[in-house]
């Protein structure tokens, strides 16, 4: 954030400073976010400070209004949990993060006074990126930076480090806003417990059931808040029985709903909770699910009773289609959920517990007995038995939103114009406490009823998230693909693109495609149509390594090194290079491997071959869809 004081004035004498607090955050995102804690918890502290928050989008029309606004405001800036992509901003920050680095010497923000906090994860390669360079620029700048840089971690407690960063924010904050004659200034702030007001229907009348997804929405564009509905026209198992895991192709049937998507694009999919786990939470909340319910904030500004923040409300509708549909009921709840849960025990031990658990002394049990342990919402709740938080808190403050679930779209519309294809493995694993994780979506796909079985076929809300990964222009171009298991989504698109450009005359230049998968009689995946890409010149090179069938691991980067001369010369060709799927292991890998090949086969040195390597990912020609 960034807080500039009006010029000319003492601190005693400031009457309405204006900060303003802008957040980065992509479109799609539904969760409720840091910047509104922030914000609300600024206001609350200090009285006379006008804090606005304001989306990054909305901020200025145009590249010069930035500059003349930052001049002019005192800001705030957060930026947001990047869950897909690769260290770049979101979307509505893009526009603003380009003219930022563009015009990063001018110096002419020397008045201002900033704090940054960024949401990330330390186990990607870019962790906090955005925030960083943003800190850097705003110094650059001749702006001050009030506290060190936040790098919010969510791959431990994100919630845990935004804390500790407000921790060192307010000193300076009382600092630039006191009131001298304000003693109430530096009383800590409790965050209070958010709540929606519920109005309950007659079931007799309960005409009012969601109908919000259950038609083509009229909509002229579909995003996250309004999806298209998709029947499931195809389901079918990749792996063999000889699997002990599972794959599913599903194709969405978008004919005659006017979406569309291109080749690398992902689609988002709004799952539903397995029946078993909402009967769960109902035995748990001890309510009958034919409780008709809507929810309401009475504020003007959508603020809720208590204060705080609040995910989006949803249409009128019964408890088993809200926890059906809307309700995150198997991830770690945080600790403001924990909160909520202790304000309704009825048994103070329990009570005590859970607030212990939320508190800067529980901090230790909380890593290890919650979140190491991957206790979900309701195994915690099944913990504490007499908590039962009312629809108005459950759904404001302790059951988070049902978030819509990405991939990478493995279909190319030049093959498939009314159709999305999707790839997708079983999430299916026993947590330490031995409980087994279904994943949501995964386990919905696997058991979704296709509509050449049945005309009551299972559908989704779906939405298209458009990508950068893409196939370079020109098709003569070479192109490197590395995409073991699932990663093969994409290129399978990219595949079917280049098939269909070939059937229409383009020529094509050099590909190759390393894949890798376990086993060939378990998990080769596409295994037929890969090589018919291969007979038919879409393909020029197919390359797999299999990770269990030999004494050693067979990996993609293995094969990469037997291949280094030949992906050399791709690349000194002005080839493109495409990396999709797990970041953690398999992406940081395959890039240490682009490292040592332009070593060995440049004659480069480290720093020379890194430099390398770079100047791909800048010039778009090294493409990353990981997750
Ligand atoms: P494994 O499960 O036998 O270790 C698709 O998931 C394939 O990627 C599997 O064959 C898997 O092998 C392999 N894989 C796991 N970790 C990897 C890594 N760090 N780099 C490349 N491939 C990896």
């Amino acid at each position: 954030f960034i807080w500039r004081r009006s010029s000319g004035q003492k601190s005693k004498s400031i009457e309405q400073p204006k900060s303003l607090i802008v957040e980065e955050r992509p479109k799609d995102e539904v969760d409720d976010g840091k910047t509104k804690v922030f914000a609300d918890e600024a206001k609350a502290r200090y009285d006379k400070a006008n804090f606005k928050v304001v989306d990054l989008d909305d901020y200025a029309g145009d590249e010069d209004e930035y500059g003349e606004k930052l001049k002019k405001e005192n800001m705030a800036f957060s930026s947001w949990l990047r869950k897909y992509g690769d260290g770049e901003p979101t979307d509505n920050a893009a526009r603003f993060y380009k003219w930022f680095n563009e015009n990063k010497e001018s110096g002419e923000l020397p008045n201002l006074k900033y704090g940054v906090f960024g949401l990330g994860n330390r186990q990607y390669e870019h962790f906090n990126k955005v925030a960083i360079v943003v800190d850097n620029i705003l110094t650059d700048q001749g702006g001050k930076r009030l506290v060190p840089v936040g790098l919010g971690d969510d791959d431990q407690c994100i919630e845990d480090d935004f804390t500790a960063w407000r921790e060192l924010v307010w000193p300076e904050l009382d600092q630039l806003l006191r009131d001298e004659d304000d003693a109430t200034v530096s009383t800590p702030y409790t965050a209070a417990i958010s709540e929606y007001r519920v109005v309950f229907y007659d079931p007799a009348d309960a005409l009012i059931e969601d109908k919000s997804w259950s038609n083509t929405n009229g909509h002229a564009v579909y995003d996250a808040q309004h999806p298209c509905r998709a029947n499931v026209a195809i389901r079918k198992e990749l792996h063999t029985p000889a699997s002990d895991r599972s794959c599913t192709h599903l194709e969405f049937d978008i004919a005659g709903t006017g979406l569309a998507y291109e080749t690398g694009d992902h689609v988002g999919v709004h799952c539903e909770n397995l029946i078993e786990t909402v009967e769960e939470a109902l035995t748990l909340l001890g309510l009958s699910p034919e409780t008709y319910f809507s929810l309401h904030t009475d504020k003007e500004d959508g603020s809720p009773l208590g204060g705080g923040s609040l995910p989006p409300p949803f249409s009128p509708c019964s408890l088993r289609t809200a926890l059906t549909r809307y309700a995150d009921l198997l991830s770690s709840p945080k600790k403001s959920a924990l909160l909520a849960l202790a304000a309704h025990a009825s048994d103070p031990t329990e009570a005590d517990r859970l607030r212990h658990l939320a508190s800067p002394s529980g901090k230790d049990e909380y890593a290890q007995w919650l979140v190491a342990n991957q206790r979900s919402l309701l195994e915690l709740m099944a913990e504490f038995p007499s908590a039962k938080p009312p629809l108005g808190v459950f759904f404001a403050s302790v059951a988070p939103r049902l978030l819509p679930r990405y991939y990478s779209i493995s279909s190319s519309p030049r093959i498939a114009p009314s159709r999305i294809h999707v790839t997708c493995a079983l999430v299916y694993e026993k947590t330490p406490t031995g409980r087994i994780h279904k994943g949501v979506c995964s386990t919905w796909m696997k058991n979704t009823v296709h509509q050449e079985k049945s005309d009551e076929c299972s559908w989704a809300p779906i939405f298209i998230r458009q990508s950068n990964f893409k196939l370079p222009a020109d098709t003569k171009v070479p192109i490197i693909m590395i995409g073991p298991g699932t990663g093969l989504a994409p290129f399978r698109g990219f595949l079917q693109e280049r098939f269909a450009l070939k059937e229409a005359g383009a020529e094509l230049g050099p590909s190759i495609l390393f894949f890798g998968c376990r086993n060939r009689r378990t998990d080769y995946i596409y295994e037929e149509e890969l090589n018919n890409f291969v007979n038919s010149g879409a393909l020029s090179d197919l390359v797999v390594a299999f990770s269990r069938e030999g004494p050693t691991k067979e990996y993609v980067q293995h094969k990469m090194m037997e291949k280094a001369s030949f992906i050399w010369n791709m690349i000194s060709q002005g080839g493109y290079l495409y990396v999709c799927g797990d970041a953690k292991g398999m992406a940081r890998d395959v890039h240490r491997t682009l490292h040592t090949i332009a070593q060995e086969q440049g004659s480069l040195d480290s720093s020379k071959a890194e430099s390398m390597v770079k100047n791909l990912q800048m010039t778009g020609r090294y493409l990353r869809d990981v997750w």
